[in-house]
């Protein structure tokens, strides 16, 4: 049994998967008896399970192997599986950082997975003297790194990274949703020299594909089998998969997309930080801004009446609201309200 077998829980390391229909016959043309599908229609079969050309149009984008690339339904499927490989429920421990993504402490709790929370440090950066107790603790399977992060914004030092990556006995699922938006260099890069990173990214972000529901994670084949084994098997529909590769058919508009998101982000945190109400604007690398407002609740209400929604976060970080880079008329909408705001 190698390393990551070792950190699997028992049961699903015994599971014997579920072999759907088209796993056991995987040809497209044919008379199809063997599904209990309706032969009517344009939706009848059902979808690949193995996504193959979808993510073989991943790999062919991100210079990856096919076995290093698994798709849930959404990355808010690839935090639960983590949980139901990984930890045992009511035994073992997730550890994460926040303020940061809300799923991994929601999924952990459906799981039944104890959640110990080390704050980020004064520059939302990873404390490392905090962290690094736990990482010999036999019971902590899993640790959760957002970078950027939300709702702070900012990325990660790199070096701290590595250092969990390292020096970590469990499982490190480092979150790029926002990578795209960085300008940095994506720990993907990373997978083969590390068999206990998972490194997951989305179309839901710059890939502008939210209502699809595709989250990827890229990690050594031997950990991804588990995710494989355990999946739903038909866990992305076909609409799904067809409007992911279409979308990834032409790439351009992508990255124009996203640059023009970076463009307005900077533009709204230098004309944001010139408005009375605000108080400060952190420095971003996703397509939001974490900004300090005077009254959060109050200017959260007033934006909302006029029809401007933005997220408030005061809750998590005193006197926060999270908003969104949109288009640029959006944006000078946003502005123009929140100038309006005498408090
Ligand atoms: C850090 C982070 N990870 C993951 C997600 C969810 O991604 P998906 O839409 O792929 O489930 C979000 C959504 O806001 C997010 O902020």
């Amino acid at each position: 049994m190698n390393r990551t077998d070792q950190l699997v829980r028992p049961n699903v390391r015994a599971l014997v998967p579920y072999s759907s229909a088209r796993d056991e016959y995987e040809a497209k043309d044919g008379i199809f008896l063997d599904a209990n599908e309706s032969p009517f229609g344009p939706l009848n079969r059902y979808p690949d399970p193995h996504q193959r050309e979808l993510r073989a149009a991943i790999s062919t984008l991100k210079g990856l192997p096919e076995e290093t690339i698994f798709l849930g339904n959404g990355s808010d499927e690839v935090i639960d599986l983590c949980y139901r490989i990984f930890c045992n429920p009511g035994t073992d421990r997730a550890l994460i950082f926040p303020p940061t993504y809300g799923m991994y402490q929601v999924s952990a709790a459906l799981n039944d997975v104890e959640v110990i929370k080390v704050p980020l440090d004064e520059n939302f950066d990873i404390d490392i003297p905090a962290v690094t107790p736990f990482l010999e603790d036999e019971r902590l399977k899993l640790i959760f790194i957002c970078s950027p992060n939300n709702p702070t914004g900012n990325s990660m030092d790199p070096g701290r990274i590595e250092f969990i990556i390292r020096n970590f006995r469990g499982v490190v699922v480092l979150d790029e949703a926002y990578a795209d938006f960085s300008g940095r260099h994506s720990f993907i890069e990373k997978i083969g020299l590390y068999d206990n990173l998972i490194v997951m990214q989305t179309f839901s972000k710059a890939m502008g594909m939210a209502a699809a529901r595709v989250g990827m994670a890229f990690a050594s084949p031997d950990i991804l089998k588990y995710f494989f084994r355990i999946k739903p098997p038909y866990n992305i529909s076909t609409l799904n998969q067809e409007a992911a590769l279409q979308r990834l058919r032409d790439f351009r508009p992508i990255t124009v997309q996203t640059d023009t998101l970076i463009a307005e982000r900077r533009r709204l945190a230098e004309k944001l930080v010139a408005i009375p109400v605000v108080e400060k604007v952190w420095p971003s690398d996703a397509n939001f801004l974490l900004v300090k407002v005077r009254d959060a609740d109050t200017v959260y209400d007033k934006l909302t009446g006029r029809n401007i929604i933005v997220r408030n976060r005061s809750r998590e970080i005193a006197g926060c609201l999270r908003i969104t880079a949109g288009t640029r008329g959006e944006n000078d909408r946003l502005l123009d309200e929140l100038g309006k705001i005498n408090i």
